[in-house]
């Protein structure tokens, strides 16, 4: 069975983009292992702490190297992508060992895809920011610049978000691009 590591760019205890994270791990039930990465414990990058790499940045990319595939959940902020996020990225971009080349990174090739849940704007700007910074490293940005949901005040007072038909099927044809490109028959 394909493994699918979910990323989430929000540490927010009540998530909205954890929320869709783990409904969207539903749709791979008996289809793929999926997992939500832990990363809070990653330091911020500095260039100078590379090598030796970092434990947590070690065990991150463990877990990248061994998915067939990534989906990524983010919130918008300021029209971009979530410092977290940016961080833990930009470790993922370097090279594996002190000789390794500059192109050999844990994510270089890897298959990713990314949606957001966020305010009006549905996220429309942190994943066109998101799909060209993953496609500056290498990676195989999977369906585009993925799917968005806007949420309507009803949740940001509630701290719930429910999931229409519509917006679950518009999640399960994303989920079914990434499985295909990760090499898995539907
Ligand atoms: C610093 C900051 C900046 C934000 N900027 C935007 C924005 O540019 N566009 C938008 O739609 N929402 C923006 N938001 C709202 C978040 O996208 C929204 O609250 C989202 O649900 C948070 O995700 P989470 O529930 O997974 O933590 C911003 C929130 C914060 C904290």
């Amino acid at each position: 069975m394909k493994k699918i590591l979910m990323i989430v760019a929000s540490f927010r205890k009540n998530s909205f983009n954890r929320q869709l994270a783990e409904a969207v791990g539903e749709l791979f039930r008996g289809k793929a292992e999926v997992k939500i990465l832990e990363y809070g414990d990653v330091p911020l990058f500095n260039q100078d702490m590379e090598f030796p790499t970092p434990e947590a940045v070690g065990r991150v990319r463990e877990e990248v190297l061994s998915s067939d595939g990534i989906w990524i959940f983010s919130p918008e902020y300021n029209s971009k992508t979530p410092g977290v996020l940016k961080n833990l990225l930009d470790w993922l971009s370097r090279p594996v060992t002190e000789t390794a080349g500059s192109r050999e990174s844990a994510v270089r090739g890897k298959c990713v895809t990314v949606s957001s849940v966020a305010g009006k704007s549905a996220g429309a700007g942190v994943r066109k920011d998101l799909s060209e910074l993953l496609s500056k490293m290498s990676m195989n940005v999977v369906y585009g610049e993925g799917c968005g949901i806007a949420l309507g005040s009803d949740a940001f007072s509630t701290g719930k978000m429910d999931l229409s038909e519509e917006e679950i099927n518009m999640f399960r044809a994303q989920a079914e691009e990434l499985l295909r490109a990760a090499g898995q028959m539907i």
